[in-house]
């Protein structure tokens, strides 16, 4: 399995995207770089990074082989890569922030970017971009950013943590394979962040109103319980937490 190591990119989801349309892409090729100048983040955010600090990488996972019903399995399957890769470092109380940001506490130490590549309705494969902190001890502007020396008090070699990542996506990743969702689901569904505690939310219209997480549909929607035992679903866009 490849692994591209670069000094400086814009961003390695975009990389190895531009790569994916020049040539054949061999499954878990990884790419990594030290600096990452314009890094991108969910719903059109930018994710920085402390050069050389931090792991900025993408994966290429080709699914090709494999009838992916919904986007969300490859989310879940990556999450719990990521969960078990931190755990394996001991890093406390692991959770993860709906849809799949990994939290240690309530601090966000890792950001996962997905973006699938489809081919006649199908996706065929998905770049796995992953941000995750590791010895960036300042997060200026983000009170809520952790990294794992800052939880932990040690200094991380990058490559050991890359290295158990991918490791551990493998792991899940053959999981997916085997269809084995409902047991991906259950397992993921144990690190919902604040499942079943009285949470705040917004909703698109900046309506703010009260619930509780109780787990997510097949599709991946959030399933909240709202007052007068209503249970509703939100999609990603629909819904914030207010943590
Ligand atoms: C988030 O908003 O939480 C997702 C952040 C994802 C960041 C990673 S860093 C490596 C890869 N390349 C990018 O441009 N983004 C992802």
């Amino acid at each position: 399995m490849p692994i591209i190591k670069l000094d400086a990119i814009d961003s390695t989801n975009r990389y190895l995207r531009k790569l994916t349309n020049e040539e054949v892409v061999k499954d878990y090729t990884t790419v990594v770089t030290k600096h990452q100048t314009n890094g991108r983040g969910q719903m059109g955010t930018i994710w920085n990074s402390e050069s050389s600090k931090n792991l900025t990488f993408s994966v290429f996972k080709d699914v090709s082989k494999q009838h992916i019903e919904y986007p969300f399995h490859i989310s879940i399957a990556t999450s719990l890569a990521l969960i078990k890769s931190l755990q394996s470092f001991s890093i406390p109380k692991l959770s993860v922030k709906w849809p799949n940001d990994i939290l240690s506490e309530d601090k966000k130490i890792c950001g996962i970017l997905i973006e699938n590549v489809i081919k006649q309705s199908h996706i065929t494969a998905s770049i796995i971009g992953i941000g995750l902190n590791i010895n960036q001890t300042e997060f200026e502007g983000l009170p809520k950013a952790s990294s794992l020396k800052l939880l932990s008090g040690r200094t991380f070699y990058l490559d050991e943590v890359l290295d158990v990542v991918l490791k551990n996506l493998k792991y899940y990743f053959n999981i997916l394979k085997s269809q084995d969702y409902s047991n991906l689901k259950r397992e993921y569904e144990m690190y919902l962040f604040r499942k079943n505690k009285p949470s705040t939310f917004k909703d698109a219209e900046g309506c703010v109103f009260s619930g509780f997480i109780k787990n997510v549909s097949v599709s991946g929607n959030l399933r909240v319980l709202l007052e007068d035992e209503i249970i509703k679903e939100y999609d990603l866009k629909d819904i914030t937490l207010l943590y």
